[in-house]
């Protein structure tokens, strides 16, 4: 099982460092052999939940879903139109598609790294089992504060706060009885109601079970969004300089020290300065449930999809007309988004994030003084 995962991360490293030089040399030259490392998939816009910040359970008539068969296909041109991308299941609330097992067991029959984000409603113990038996990479369970009664309303589902912390314990236990090397990642939204909380919801996450906390800021996305901005710029440079002390310490933050700097100037709503260019259209690939594909909302927004796997094979999504003038365009977007954030780490932050994210196992973190 070790050399199960050691094998899918060797993979997923060897596609990195591919992609790394592709994206040198379209950014140079124009000419393009990039691939898709990162795959997104929204297979549901159904939820369990009601989250203030989040606009999924106020649409009235979801997307059709398309049946595992069809999504198992892609994945299969997938794997051999780009070996090595890590997908990432999510939603809505992905464990509500009834056949997601189906389509995460055959990644982890066929070492695709796979991986979901969850609410962690519905992760009871039997379904804990078979998402660890089914070889999951990942499961990133967004948990936003420490306190119960505080998650339970920004969720609008008394009671989830609970069920998601005892799915990262049924998870752990069962990766742990199954010999499975699994990353459990608490994936907070950091707002105005749990800024003041965030080192300690880290804190706890490492004792529930988590080895991994993936924080991202907040987006306005719904009305209720204006109110949960951050205005108090001091407390946030505070919990920012505590979370980076922690970091050090071996807290297992996977936000870069740089990225968790640039929180500031998005809640202070500067523009955000890339270094470089976005790399976004030129290592993700995002789909809807229906199957359209996109790069990122923004540009889907603007420009419309870029395919859809219902009548077009993955190399013809990637490589057609549509994608290649949509990503000359990404390249040099000026949008203020930090959604670019993830694909511009450095060098440096990327092995670290890899490490995390692949390799750690759960860690053990001596000091208490953050609980
Ligand atoms: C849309 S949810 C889908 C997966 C699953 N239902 C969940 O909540 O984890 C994906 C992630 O987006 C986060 N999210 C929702 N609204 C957001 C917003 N306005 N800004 C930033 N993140 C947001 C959620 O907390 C979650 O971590
Ligand atoms: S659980 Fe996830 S998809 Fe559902 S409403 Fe909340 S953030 Fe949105
Ligand atoms: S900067 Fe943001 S909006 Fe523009 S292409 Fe990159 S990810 Fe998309």
């Amino acid at each position: 099982m070790k050399l199960r995962v050691l094998k899918k991360a060797l993979k997923v490293a060897l596609a990195n460092a591919r992609q790394e030089l592709a994206e040198r040399i379209y950014i140079s030259t124009g000419i393009d052999f990039t691939r898709p490392v990162q795959v997104y998939v929204i297979i549901t816009e159904r939820c369990t939940a009601r989250c203030a910040m989040c606009h999924y359970w106020r649409i009235k008539n979801p997307q059709n879903e398309l049946p595992a068969e069809v999504w198992i296909k892609a994945l299969k041109e997938l794997k051999e139109f780009a070996p090595g991308y890590h997908i990432q299941f999510t939603g809505g609330e992905p464990l509500l598609k009834e056949d997601i097992l189906d389509i995460l067991r055959w990644c982890g029959e066929n070492g695709v790294s796979a991986g979901i984000v969850s609410n962690g409603e519905l992760i009871n113990e039997k379904l804990a089992a078979e998402l660890v038996s089914a070889g999951l990479n990942n499961v990133n369970i967004s948990i936003d504060s420490p306190v119960p009664e505080i998650h339970d309303e920004l969720r609008g589902k008394p009671g989830i706060f609970r069920r998601a912390v005892e799915g990262i314990g049924y998870l752990r236990r069962e990766a742990e009885r199954q010999g499975h090397k699994l990353t459990i990642s608490v994936k907070p939204t950091l707002h105005a109601k749990n800024v003041a909380d965030m080192p300690k919801l880290v804190a706890d996450a490492v004792e529930w079970g988590a080895n991994v906390v993936n924080i991202q800021p907040l987006n306005i996305n719904t009305e209720e969004t204006n109110q949960m901005w951050i205005n108090d710029i001091e407390l946030l440079r505070n919990t920012v300089e505590t979370l980076i002390a922690m970091k050090s310490e071996g807290y297992p933050i996977a936000n870069s020290e740089r990225q968790m700097r640039m929180w500031i100037k998005h809640f202070k709503r500067e523009p955000i300065q890339r270094r470089t260019h976005c790399r976004v259209g030129m290592r993700l690939l995002a789909f809807r449930p229906d199957g359209s594909a996109h790069f990122c909302s923004p540009l889907r927004k603007i420009y419309g999809d870029i395919g859809t796997i219902k009548d077009q094979s993955i190399r013809e999504i990637w490589q057609g007309e549509v994608a290649r003038r949509i990503r000359k365009i990404s390249v040099n977007c000026k949008l203020n988004c930090t959604a670019s954030c993830y694909a511009e780490r450095t060098l440096r932050e990327k092995i670290s994030f890899f490490f995390k994210m692949f390799l750690s196992s759960k860690p053990s973190v001596a000091s208490t003084r953050h609980k």
